[in-house]
């Protein structure tokens, strides 16, 4: 069995990325791609504790960027071993809502922890699971900081990342833009101020043109829309 694609995307709160990956999702299924979606941190009963704790815990405001970086490489490496890897190996295509890419930029890039630390311990929690294609949703800091108050949640509820200033989130979209240019065969970058709709028919477009390797999957009935040109 050939093992199925992992995609996965990326941005700065409020990019519109979650809807985008139950969208795709939900593209693929009905071109009859088993698709499994899970989501970081998180994914697992060990993730969705160590997302609270990440989160939303009241504990958590003394948390320092060192505990920070190890708990969200310890979500990871659950998530790898426990869902991606196994469904990869039975020929599911995985999409992952944020991975190690965010803590290259939000622990890297925005806390600015020593870069090489970060790259060791992104590499020891995901071993041999490397995303195939990674969307990154690009927005501007304004449009972040608007999305984000127009969340509804429970009054009391503050997520600890959302109340980092402007200059966080600055390099937060910097930090994503930098390694799209590192990156440019894993990465394809759309512009997140579009309309749900736009943004959809770019991401399903621009798919099989990175994901030429599965064309002889059994389950990829993907068409490449340059194939017919
Ligand atoms: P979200 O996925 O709902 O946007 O929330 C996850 C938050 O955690 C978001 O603020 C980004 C942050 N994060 C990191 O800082 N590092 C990571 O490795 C991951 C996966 C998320």
């Amino acid at each position: 069995m050939p093992r199925g694609a992992f995609i996965t995307f990326e941005g700065s709160e409020g990019c519109g990325k979650s809807t985008q990956v139950l969208r795709l999702a939900a593209r693929l299924e009905q071109a009859g791609v088993r698709t499994l979606v899970t989501r970081e941190p998180g994914g697992t009963a060990i993730g969705e504790k160590i997302r609270d704790l990440l989160q939303f815990a009241p504990e958590s405001f003394a948390m320092t960027p060192e505990t920070e970086v190890l708990l969200f490489s310890a979500s990871r490496s659950q998530l790898v071993r426990e869902t991606i890897q196994p469904a990869l190996a039975q020929g599911t295509f995985v999409i992952s809502d944020r991975f190690f890419d965010s803590t290259t930029v939000y622990q890297g890039v925005a806390r600015k922890l020593p870069p090489e630390i970060v790259e060791t311990l992104n590499a020891f929690a995901v071993g041999a699971a490397r995303p195939d294609v990674t969307f990154i949703l690009d927005i501007d800091v304004e449009t972040a900081r608007a999305r984000m108050l127009r969340r509804v949640r429970p009054v009391a509820v503050h997520d600890r990342m959302e109340q980092e200033p402007d200059e966080f989130y600055e390099r937060v979209c910097e930090g994503y833009r930098a390694l799209a240019t590192r990156e440019p065969d894993r990465f394809i970058v759309v512009d997140g101020r579009q309309s749900p709709d736009a943004i959809e028919s770019e991401i399903w477009n621009a798919l099989p043109t990175r994901l030429s390797a599965f064309a002889s999957h059994p389950q990829s009935k993907i068409e490449n829309p340059k194939s017919k040109m």
